[in-house]
């Protein structure tokens, strides 16, 4: 609910951003009157490609906040927590991911965890680390 919610708000956001930036001109241009519809309706600018704003879902970047923090919690945390963790490692905050990303990449890399993951599971963390660690979906904005 909360996520649909903020599509719409970003949505709204880079419409009325884009609706400021039209050059005022008594008649529409040629490319302005292509993205009306059939009632001349202009059609939402957000629809047009050129216009969407890049995130890690459109590019199909896992992030830590929609994925990784609930895989760490199935696969990682029950050895890496607070309370109980193997070399000191706490795998319960974003920041021991990218404090520990090497030797993690290692062990995920190679699979040698001693609960081996799923060949999509690996696929997963080893997509979200070689992308930089994204925590939100916004954070992929710089990659193209
Ligand atoms: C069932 C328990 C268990 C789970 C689950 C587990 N680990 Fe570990 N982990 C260990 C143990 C035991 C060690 C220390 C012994 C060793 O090095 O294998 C360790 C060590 C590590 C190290 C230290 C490597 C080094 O070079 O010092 C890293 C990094 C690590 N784990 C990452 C992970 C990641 C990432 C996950 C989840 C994908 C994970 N572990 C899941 C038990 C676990």
């Amino acid at each position: 609910m909360r996520k649909g919610l903020n599509v719409i708000l970003v949505s709204l956001f880079w419409a009325a951003l884009l609706a400021c930036q039209k050059p005022k001109t008594a008649e529409p241009s040629e490319e302005e009157a292509a993205i009306q519809d059939v009632n001349g309706e202009a059609v939402d600018a957000d629809q047009q490609p050129r216009t969407t704003p890049t995130t890690c879902r459109s590019l199909n970047i896992p992030t830590y906040d929609l994925l990784i923090k609930d895989l760490s919690a199935l696969r990682c945390d029950s050895c890496h927590n607070e309370t109980f963790a193997w070399k000191g490692i706490v795998l319960t905050q974003y920041d021991s991911w990218k404090t520990y990303v090497k030797p993690i990449r290692n062990r995920i890399f190679y699979n040698l965890l001693t609960q081996p993951l799923e060949s999509g599971e690996q696929e997963i963390f080893l997509a979200w680390i070689d992308n930089g660690l994204p925590r939100m979906d916004a954070d992929c904005a710089g990659l193209k």
